[in-house]
């Protein structure tokens, strides 16, 4: 399962990737407002520093408009994956650009027949939004595996992407359904390595091990 990091904030992307365990980050326009930085500045510096897949919004809905953009934001570096969002237009625009070999993000899912359409327009990814699902009464769990159990049905390539995660047990739920990608917010991913009994335990191994008078 892929790791990506959901933000825009440099300090929190570097600290993700010193981990190692990171594989891509993803922006949105909410993102880029939230961080103060110029949109295309910041998308390189992001790009510089991820190897893996740096999402990167278009704002126009008509497919002149999107082509557009993604012909800027595609210039900035060659993982850039150009987000679009799941309607006719932003489909459109994907078949084109995944045709010519440039990777694109349908974002804003929040049905399987979205996904099916997206996989049938030779999406790279599928973003269905998991905890916006959960805040309007739909369960964003059984979209995902709704999506996995579509996809499998056909083969299609498109790697599900779960995002609008909200907690570590989300991210536990979409592993377990095999979704190929999770995007998260950086609190997030620091809440995977927290387990109480895990701090308990280096408590105790310390204190014995101070009783031994040995240093290493
Ligand atoms: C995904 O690409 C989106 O940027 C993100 O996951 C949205 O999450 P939110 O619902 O917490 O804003």
């Amino acid at each position: 399962m892929k790791f990506f990091v959901d933000t825009a904030e440099i300090a929190d992307i570097r600290e993700m990737a010193e981990t190692g365990l990171l594989d891509g980050v993803t922006t949105n326009p909410s993102l880029i407002a939230k961080s103060g930085r110029d949109f295309m500045e910041v998308t390189k510096e992001i790009c510089d520093l991820v190897d893996g897949p740096v999402s990167a919004e278009v704002i126009s809905l008509d497919h002149a408009g999107m082509m557009r953009e993604a012909e800027i934001l595609r210039k900035i570096a060659d993982n850039v994956c150009i987000k679009v969002p799941l309607t006719v237009d932003g489909l459109k625009t994907c078949k084109k650009l995944t045709s010519d070999g440039t990777m694109v993000n349908v974002t804003l899912c929040f049905s399987a027949n979205q996904a099916l359409l997206a996989a049938k327009a030779g999406a790279t990814f599928i973003s269905p939004f998991i905890g916006r699902h959960d805040d309007n009464g739909f369960d964003g769990i059984q979209l995902i595996e709704d999506i996995r159990l579509i996809y499998d049905n056909y083969a299609f390539e498109t790697e599900i992407l779960a995002a609008s995660i909200r907690h570590p047990i989300h991210l536990l739920q979409c592993a377990k359904i095999g979704a190929d990608v999770a995007t998260m917010p950086p609190k997030v991913i620091k809440d995977l390595f927290k387990h109480i009994l895990t701090d308990k335990g280096i408590e105790g191994f310390l204190a014995d091990w101070a009783k031994t008078g040995q240093s290493l």
